[in-house]
């Protein structure tokens, strides 16, 4: 099946002291949590990404800032600009995606299915397409 991407909606609980939001496993994100990871100091003109995954899945937040996701299931491009720290973006395994547009400061969280493993990465778009194509017959 052809990746896809959705919106992921957390609670969020208002006070003039500040906000507060919080995540639960295996209520608020459809997969076990086994991995967390974040970029910071990311230059304004950086951009990341640059690869889909065989396996993988993740939701991707802006705790801080903004930036956009360039998203393309392989057929179907579309971009999304993540700047609600309540609101992420699920991305499925066998989705491209681009990261760029940071905003300084931009905080970036992402929660993942699985642990680093670079043989999960496709790193090559022309490999990542011919992928879903085997798929489409
Ligand atoms: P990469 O996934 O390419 O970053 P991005 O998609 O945000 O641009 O990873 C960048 C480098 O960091 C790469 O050498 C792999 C390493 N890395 C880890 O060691 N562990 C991790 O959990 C992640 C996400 C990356």
């Amino acid at each position: 099946a052809k990746g896809f991407v959705r919106e992921v909606s957390l609670p969020q609980i208002h006070d003039p002291r500040g906000d507060l939001t919080f995540v639960e496993g295996g209520n608020h994100i459809p997969f076990e949590i086994r991995r967390v990871y974040y970029l910071y100091n990311v230059p304004v003109d950086s951009e990341r990404g640059g690869h889909a995954h065989r396996e993988l899945e993740q939701v991707v937040f802006a705790l801080s800032g903004s930036f956009r996701m360039r998203i393309d299931d392989g057929t179907t491009k579309s971009d999304y600009w993540l700047r609600d720290p309540r609101k992420g973006l699920y991305i499925s395994k066998m989705i491209w995606r681009e990261m760029d547009a940071f905003s300084q400061g931009a905080v970036c969280m992402v929660l993942a299915s699985h642990r680093y493993d670079e043989a999960d990465y496709f790193r090559n778009y022309d490999d990542f397409r011919a992928e879903v194509e085997s798929h489409q017959a």
